[in-house]
């Protein structure tokens, strides 16, 4: 049975939510909450073995099933491993990235069936959903930018910039179809504002 508190944080790169993670896990820690920070693809020794196969841009040939069924071998390893443990633990897992950004990358961006994707979901989560999920939403070319400025770009952030304009608006729209489940801050904002905004969201959690 899940008994802590499950976040997930979401967005289009550059967003600022892995920069934000601690300030996040630092508000729970505040309140005297168990954090646990993680994140997907990832996570356990097996997952972050898999991200390095999703990230490397040398891997020309990924085919799009291949790279959603990693995406979910990859969480089906994370939830076992952590996620539930913690929950079961009373402990507030944050999570960089969850299955909203399969339905995002792999649904919107790549094109598959978001049935296909629903069929992963149950199987591999078995009901397991987060409690609140942060959107870090932000307009796709500032985004990239900050995320090129950054590091060197992985396979995904290699692509077209049609690409995540489809991961942004089908982000928003899931956001729009589940709000009592979606919180949405607006990243375009100073760094200063964006912490207000979240320590608006998570009063309502603590
Ligand atoms: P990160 O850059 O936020 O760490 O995430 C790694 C990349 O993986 C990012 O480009 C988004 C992508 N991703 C998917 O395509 N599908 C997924 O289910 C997850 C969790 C991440």
């Amino acid at each position: 049975m899940q008994r802590g508190l499950f976040v997930t944080l979401e967005g289009v790169e550059g967003a600022g939510k892995s920069t934000l993670m601690a300030y996040i896990a630092e508000i729970f820690t505040d309140a005297d909450n168990k954090v646990i920070q993680t994140r997907e693809p990832g996570g356990t020794q097996t997952g972050e073995q898999i991200r390095a196969i999703l990230l490397d841009k040398n891997n020309v040939g990924v085919i799009d099933d291949t790279e959603l069924m990693l995406m979910f071998a990859a969480r089906a390893q994370h939830i076992n491993e952590i996620i539930k443990p913690a929950l079961a633990s009373s402990k507030v897992v944050i999570c960089d990235r969850f299955t909203d950004a399969s339905y995002a990358y792999q649904g919107g961006g790549r094109g598959i069936d978001p049935a296909r994707i629903e069929i992963l979901e149950d199987w591999v989560q078995q009901g397991l959903k987060p409690d609140l999920t942060i959107l870090f939403d932000l307009d796709v070319e500032t985004g990239l930018r900050r995320a090129g400025n950054r590091s060197e770009v992985d396979r995904f952030e290699q692509e077209e910039i049609s690409f995540f304009e489809r991961i942004r608006s089908c982000y928003l729209e899931r956001a729009k179809n589940e709000p009592e489940r979606f919180r949405i801050i607006d990243s375009s904002q100073s760094f200063d504002n964006v912490k207000q905004q979240i320590q608006d969201i998570l009063k309502d959690y603590l």
